[in-house]
């Protein structure tokens, strides 16, 4: 699939903007501090309805304004489809082909994306909940039934905690409502556990050998890592009962729950050694490069459609070597939205091929000029 048109109303930096964007190869150049990521949250929005670097979503209304609004048409080989998005500061409105849509779960799966930005090295850097929410955006995107399912585990989850919050207090519980809220509970976490562990094992079809064409090195991988223990041949959900009574004095004690996908981790496994505590930072980079290059093909296979993909700044930190790697993996069939401040950094045959947008203070002020 690929994003023909974008138009955008009071985002950000931008006033007006309205771009159009070739099938392949894209780049978009400027200044820093011009409007280039911007552009490309843009889109990031227009696909999943929220920003990936602001959970505020009054951030992206530019300044002085109080409504933003964005429109895109994304061509797949089966159709095009008109997305909206519009902002107030109250609200929201999601429309598809001019029909409204209420549930974000039947929004999303619309247009496919794939994003790297810098932040993205949080992704192994930082904490458990980061590596949980891109699983989560991931799987939504594949499958917008996860979304659902993930909504009513985290529902189910506050209303546990409840109760476990009252036993602490000492308040009284009634043990049958308690009982048939943890069947609930733990059958949607065998659900998200299942989905998470096939999408992981998914990835690690394409990504050892990605990995290896962008760093020369062998033996990567991801594991997910869940708090229930899987050697024994008892489904997930009894075992996940077993470890919920187990943990149930310490769970009344604290007043929240220990055990379920809420906890559950993703490793990043470089020669059997955890790339959070051994990896330098070229290679904590090129994992992530890696992971989202193998999602592309886990899209293609899996959907029979190529997301689009969306690069940030990723050139200017791999040396020229992994550089020229990873434009090899770049293809004229993926939609790719490049940003670079320098494009001195990318292959002249790249920069030929490319449709060139140059960014100026929230315009283009040329197209395919350098
Ligand atoms: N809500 C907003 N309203 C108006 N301007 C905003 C808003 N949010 C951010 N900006 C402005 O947008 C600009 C940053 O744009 P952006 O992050 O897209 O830069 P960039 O071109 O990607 O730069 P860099 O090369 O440094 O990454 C800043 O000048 C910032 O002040
Ligand atoms: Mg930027």
């Amino acid at each position: 699939m690929f994003l023909k048109k974008i138009y955008l109303d009071q985002f950000r930096n931008y006033e007006h903007l309205e771009v159009t964007f070739q099938p392949s190869i894209n780049i978009i150049y400027g200044d820093n501090a011009q409007g280039k990521t911007n552009l490309l949250e843009a889109i990031y929005v227009l696909s999943m309805t929220k920003s990936h670097r602001s959970s505020i979503d009054n951030a992206l209304i530019k300044n002085g304004e109080t409504t933003s609004y964005m429109k895109g048409t994304v061509v797949t080989s089966q159709s095009s489809k008109t997305l909206e998005v519009g902002l107030s500061k109250t609200k929201k409105l999601l429309k598809i082909n001019q029909g409204e849509v209420k549930k974000v779960s039947n929004y999303i799966s619309n247009m496919n994306i794939v994003i790297f930005y810098p932040e993205d090295l949080d992704l192994i850097k930082g904490g458990p909940g980061l590596r949980r929410r891109f699983m989560n955006l991931e799987l939504s995107q594949l499958y917008p039934s996860y979304l659902d399912i993930l909504n009513d585990y985290n529902k189910l989850l506050k209303m546990r905690n409840d109760c476990l919050k009252q036993y602490l207090k000492g308040e009284f519980v009634d043990e049958s409502y308690f009982q048939i809220l943890n069947q609930y509970f733990v059958d949607k976490a065998s659900l998200i556990y299942q989905m998470r562990k096939k999408f992981v094992e998914k990835l690690n079809h394409y990504l050892p050998k990605i990995f290896e064409d962008i760093s020369g090195r062998k033996n990567f991988s991801l594991i997910y890592r869940t708090n229930i223990d899987m050697d024994s041949s008892e489904s997930y959900q009894e075992q996940m009962k077993k470890k919920l009574m187990k943990h149930s004095e310490a769970e009344k004690r604290i007043g929240s729950t220990l055990v379920g996908p809420h906890k559950d981790d993703l490793e990043f496994i470089l020669d059997e050694r955890n790339l959070k505590l051994y990896g330098s930072q070229g290679q904590q980079r090129m994992a992530i490069l890696s992971l989202k290059l193998s999602e592309i093909d886990l899209f293609r296979d899996y959907k029979k459609e190529t997301p689009i993909l969306l690069l940030d700044d990723v050139f200017s930190e791999l040396d020229y070597k992994k550089r020229s790697n990873l434009m090899k993996h770049i293809d004229n069939n993926t939609q790719t939205i490049i940003t670079t401040t320098e494009l001195g950094l990318l292959d002249q045959t790249l920069i030929q091929n490319a449709n060139l947008i140059h960014i100026q203070d929230g315009s283009i002020i040329s197209e395919n000029e350098v």
